[in-house]
């Protein structure tokens, strides 16, 4: 196989970017997209902010944008992201109490009943958990409506959609660590309990402060072990050259030796459309020249 949609098919997994609607136009992005990727993310279409502006009042356009094409060419589409304590309109920040759950569930029925039985997987759950050695959920006005808001938010998403995917995807979860424990804790407690959940979803985005961490293929595989996918959501890895193509190297290779490993993410295209102010962190060039790291990604997936 000489892509990466081509070459992760042939391990029997998908090779997604995250994709920004305004920049399909462009010429460069989309031939990309087209040949590269099997997978799609809206980077922000469909957040909070931008499917219900105003409360009651949706708006799916660019995020329809994104999602039809996606279909058209036989990408699957990773929904992102349901409930979160970011990117929320104005009116919903300042809700609180039995009125912001409300308008947290039927922002999840209504978002995830109109994107029914195209969405792969929804992220339904995003970066619920604190940073640090505590374990504990992160504060947002979201955890202030009750300890159960995420079960509420993955049991409504499944009765609204039956046939997507259910994850949670955070961040810092990607060793072993508090912050991963805690996620491991929910998750065990929910097929515990039967709270709907397929999927959990490791952000990855990794740079000098915060590399791949040792432990990453054995704390996907302790996921994996609890009866759930892994999926590898929003990878970017800062840095140049062969420190970069061997890590995301090692990256791939640890969601191959995972079974329940069942697609990679990267958090863009070109280094250019990176969400980080500046740096290098994706596998193709400002010009839409594949760097090391792709060559490096293709070939751990088998391809060339
Ligand atoms: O839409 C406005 C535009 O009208 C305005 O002109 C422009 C000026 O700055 O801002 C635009 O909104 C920006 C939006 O991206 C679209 O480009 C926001 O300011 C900016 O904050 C937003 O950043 C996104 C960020 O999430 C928001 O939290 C990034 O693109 C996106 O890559 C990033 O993605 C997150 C994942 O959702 C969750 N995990 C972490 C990841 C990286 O931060």
């Amino acid at each position: 196989a000489s892509t990466l949609g081509a070459a992760a098919a042939e391990k029997g997994r998908y090779f997604g970017t995250a994709v920004a609607a305004y920049k399909l136009s462009d010429s460069v992005y989309s031939a990309i997209l087209n040949r590269e990727f099997t997978s799609v993310t809206p980077e922000n279409e469909m957040k909070w902010d931008a499917t219900e502006p105003s409360q009651g009042t949706f708006s799916y356009t660019s995020a329809d944008t994104i999602v039809n094409r996606a279909i058209a060419n036989g990408q699957k589409v990773r929904g992102h992201a349901l409930a979160w304590h970011s990117q929320q309109p104005s009116w919903a920040q300042n809700l609180s109490g039995t009125a912001l759950r409300s308008a947290m569930v039927n922002h999840v029925t209504q978002v995830a009943t109109h994107y029914k039985g195209k969405i792969d997987s929804w992220d339904v759950v995003n970066e619920a958990f604190a940073d640090g050695s505590t374990g504990a959920r992160r504060d947002s006005n979201l955890q202030r409506t009750g300890n159960d808001w995420i079960e509420v938010a993955f049991r409504t998403a499944r009765a609204a959609d039956p046939a997507a995917k259910l994850c949670y995807n955070d961040y810092n979860t990607d060793g072993q660590n508090a912050k991963s424990n805690a996620v491991y804790a929910m998750v065990q407690d929910f097929k515990a309990r039967g709270v709907p959940i397929d999927c959990v979803g490791f952000q990855s985005h990794f740079n000098a402060a915060s590399p791949l961490p040792s432990d990453y293929q054995a704390n996907l595989q302790r996921f994996a072990n609890l009866g759930v996918d892994v999926q590898i959501t929003e990878l970017d890895i800062e840095g140049s050259g062969t420190a970069q193509a061997t890590s995301f190297a090692a990256t791939v290779r640890a969601c191959l030796a995972v079974t329940r490993c069942n697609g990679i993410t990267v958090w863009g295209i070109r280094d250019t459309d990176s969400w980080r102010a500046s740096g290098t962190p994706l596998l193709f060039d400002g010009s839409g020249n594949p760097k090391a790291a792709y060559t490096a990604v293709l070939n751990e997936l088998g391809g060339t």
